[in-house]
């Protein structure tokens, strides 16, 4: 990393020495939090039914943070140079009573942005506003077809694409300073909607991001055949409109940002198959039990829980996660062609992607 750009990234800290920078001199500023690992929908490509049938043991809610707890961590995340915070599932939303985890992470001094990523199932206008309210500033939507046959393959329960589309518009009516609506494209299952679900967004404000179907977890039986990579979704797109490169919104965006020329509609490729972005990732995952992972792809998550519940313990939490964090090395997606995706790793609906 050039010293320019530690400048730039330094924030709240009084001089880059003091800022925490892993062994890849990547610094951390963004905490992404499961609060469950339940979900309504069952996508293959994170929740395949036949792995997530009737049978499967979710964590227990005794396991689970408590409110006190996860705001406990954020604040020592926030200490350490966290910025941002996202909360994820399985799906969020599932999670009682949320909106007072949300006011109490509000209230965090340092912490820049807050947001949250869901399948709006459960967005309904009241809880759209709620949420709102609450404090979440940005919200991101998963929606990965428009036609109610193909969108109700790919969620695994037959999920009617209205209410998606619906809970899309309790969210622009509420109020947030941002709608992402993010579609995972998989070769051979929806790619010919990417053009559809492009044009339906023409206007609508939302900024609609095309992800490559990546190998999270062990779950999904992922091929590198069944991606649909980031070039051919722009050769797609560009075959029926020409298109813009816009710059980066901050360093480490996972999105390439692109518009359609004079229309207005922006979109986003995520390209962390084809083209990772590991050299750039400021990213920590918190599982709902309170493990932190410092990789999407990593095999386990270090276990702050039990360092929280037995207070007495040495060392704190604030050093455990410094520490942690200095000795990163993490750069899945850059080495996945040279190891290989088959090894251990923990799956997508656990620490919320
Ligand atoms: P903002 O840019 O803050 O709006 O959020 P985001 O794009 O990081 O969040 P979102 O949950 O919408 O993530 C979109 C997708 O990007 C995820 O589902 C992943 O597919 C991919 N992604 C996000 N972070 C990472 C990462 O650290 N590594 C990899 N490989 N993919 C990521
Ligand atoms: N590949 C790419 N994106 C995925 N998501 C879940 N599983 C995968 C996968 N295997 C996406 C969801 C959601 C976001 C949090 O992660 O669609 O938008
Ligand atoms: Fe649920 Fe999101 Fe996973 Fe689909 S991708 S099963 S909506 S957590
Ligand atoms: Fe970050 Fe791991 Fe994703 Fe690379 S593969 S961008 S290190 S989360």
């Amino acid at each position: 990393m050039e010293a320019h750009n530690l400048f730039k990234e330094a924030g709240s800290f009084a001089t880059i020495a003091d800022m925490l920078l892993d062994r890849l001199n990547r610094p951390i500023r963004d905490l992404r939090i499961s609060v469950t690992d339940r979900c309504n929908f069952r996508c293959g490509y994170c929740m395949p039914k036949d792995k997530y049938g009737r049978d499967h043991q979710f964590l227990k809610r005794k396991e689970l943070l408590t409110f006190e707890e996860i705001e406990k961590i954020a604040r020592v995340f926030v200490e350490l140079g966290v910025v941002k915070i996202r909360l994820t599932g399985g799906e969020p939303l599932v999670r009682n009573d949320l909106e007072t985890l949300i006011r109490r992470l509000k209230q965090i001094d340092g912490l820049e942005d807050l947001s949250l990523t869901t399948n709006a199932s459960l967005l309904s206008s009241e809880r759209a506003a709620a949420l709102r309210e609450a404090g979440i500033q940005r919200i991101n939507i998963s929606l990965d077809a428009l036609d109610a046959r193909t969108f109700g393959q790919l969620n695994g329960v037959g999920y009617p694409v209205e209410d998606v589309l619906s809970g899309v518009e309790n969210a622009s009516r509420a109020g947030f300073e941002q709608i992402k609506v993010n579609m995972v494209v998989q070769r051979g299952k929806n790619e010919a909607s990417i053009l559809p679900m492009l044009e339906y967004f023409i206007g609508k404000d939302v900024v609609l991001r095309f992800i490559e179907y990546m190998d999270v977890g062990n779950s999904n039986a992922w091929h590198s055949k069944d991606v649909f990579t980031s070039r051919q979704i722009k050769s797609l797109i560009e075959s029926r409109y020409p298109i813009e490169a816009l710059d980066a919104n901050y360093r480490g965006e996972v999105a390439r940002r692109w518009k359609l020329s004079g229309l207005p509609m922006e979109f986003g490729i995520i390209s962390s198959v084809s083209e990772p972005f590991c050299g750039e990732c400021s990213r920590a995952r918190l599982s709902a039990i309170g493990e932190v992972y410092t990789c999407l792809f990593a095999d386990s998550g270090f276990d702050l829980r039990s360092l929280l519940r037995a207070p007495e313990a040495e060392p704190s939490l604030f050093q455990s996660i410094q520490q942690l964090w200095q000795v990163r090395e993490d750069r899945y997606s850059e080495l996945r062609s040279i190891q290989g995706s088959a090894r251990q790793k923990v799956e997508m609906s656990y620490i919320g992607g």
